[in-house]
């Protein structure tokens, strides 16, 4: 089978596409290099031995998109290709909408015209909003979001709900990931933000490389039991398996089908921070500072149901995952410009 890896060359495509290639598929990457670096790629060959397909393209172009379904011979994409930094997206809602909604349309259209109904897509537990109960399953509402990023996870889950109930031909898989973290254990490839990071394990590791002086913790007064904010933090490889077996559920031609993947434990900031420094040596000073606008107290998974139906299961604990974002980062300081 050979897959089409939208957005493969950033931090989560670039795991999954190794443990594509480790399974035995073979995978086209196409992203535009908007936020990520074709070096990654050059890793994921190095890493598995294999070869990797690539094309500098852009989603919203039809042109490059027809290019490549006419040359390829492709069975399923998996589409991660999107922009995903929440603040950002506040900025730029204009941005964030036409780069992420008209980007999928025009990808839907053009592999509905080459006869590719097989899609598997990122989507967040951001949909989730601020759920009333935790751990949320797949049946929890989804709630208004609170900020444009959020708002194209929910509107283009909802756009392949729809294209898939009009022509029962799609496969569709939604994938909820909780918050990904960790790297690949070789330390070769890894989560690489540009600029000052939004999320909390990549500001982590930079105060740890000396690339910041400090943490700022957004808030110690929530309804959690030490004050900081609760998450399900999932190793970045544990996600990558998720994928490859969700393509199982494409291949049993299943319709339309959601999972939550996370890994039903929650973690809050300072249990983060207190585990990366047991698992790494390295003390993180913070500071704790005022709320961020939009966070919500607690989240996270109940991930039964890709058990139960994937036969998938996160496998790795806070301890690794510190460990290997760390290894990642003090390997490659400045991500992949080393
Ligand atoms: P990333 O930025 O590392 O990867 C996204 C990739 O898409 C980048 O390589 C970027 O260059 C590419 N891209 C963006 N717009 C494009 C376009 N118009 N055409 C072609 N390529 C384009 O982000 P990631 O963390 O690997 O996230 C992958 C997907 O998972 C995204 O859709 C993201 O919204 C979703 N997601 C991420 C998280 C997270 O916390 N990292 C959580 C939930 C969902
Ligand atoms: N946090 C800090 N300091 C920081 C960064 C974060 O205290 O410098 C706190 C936040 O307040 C929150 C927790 O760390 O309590 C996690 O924050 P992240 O920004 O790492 O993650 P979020 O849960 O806010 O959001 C992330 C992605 C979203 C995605 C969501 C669920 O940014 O795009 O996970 O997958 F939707």
């Amino acid at each position: 089978m050979s897959i089409l890896v939208t957005g493969g060359s950033g931090y989560i495509g670039s795991h999954t596409v190794v443990e594509l290639l480790n399974s035995g598929y073979e995978v086209v990457v196409l992203d535009n290099l908007v936020n990520s670096s074709k070096e990654s790629l050059h890793r994921v060959e190095e890493i598995t031995g294999k070869k990797v397909q690539f094309y500098q393209a852009d989603i919203r172009n039809r042109e490059a998109l027809e290019d490549v379904f006419t040359k390829e011979s492709i069975d399923c994409c998996i589409h991660f290709a999107g922009l995903k930094a929440v603040g950002e997206s506040v900025q730029l809602p204009w941005e964030y909408y036409e780069n992420n909604i008209t980007g999928t349309l025009c990808l839907l259209d053009v592999m509905r015209k080459h006869g590719v109904k097989n899609i598997i897509f990122s989507s967040s537990a951001t949909v989730y909003g601020d759920p009333d109960q935790v751990p949320v399953t797949e049946q929890s509402p989804v709630k208004k979001c609170t900020n444009p990023y959020g708002t194209t996870k929910a509107m283009l889950e909802q756009i392949l709900t729809d294209i898939q109930l009009a022509d029962p031909e799609w496969n569709v898989v939604l994938l909820r990931y909780f918050n990904p973290i960790g790297a690949h254990k070789s330390g070769r490839i890894g989560e690489n933000p540009n600029g000052i990071p939004n999320n909390l394990m990549p500001y982590i590791t930079q105060v740890a490389v000396g690339r910041r002086e400090k943490l700022g913790v957004f808030g110690n007064d929530y309804d959690t039991p030490d004050g900081t904010g609760v998450r399900d933090y999932i190793h970045v490889m544990d996600l990558a398996r998720g994928h490859v077996k969700a393509l199982n559920k494409i291949k049993d031609q299943s319709g339309l089908t959601i999972y939550n993947l996370g890994t039903g434990v929650g973690c809050s900031v300072l249990e983060l921070v207190h585990s990366f420094e047991e698992a790494t040596g390295i003390q993180i000073p913070y500071e704790i500072q005022p709320r961020r606008a939009g966070d919500i107290a607690t989240n996270y998974a109940d991930a039964s149901k890709a058990e139960r139906e994937l036969g998938w299961k996160a496998q790795e604990n806070i301890h690794t995952m510190c460990e290997d974002s760390w290894r990642w980062q003090k390997n490659n300081p400045n991500g992949f410009a080393d």
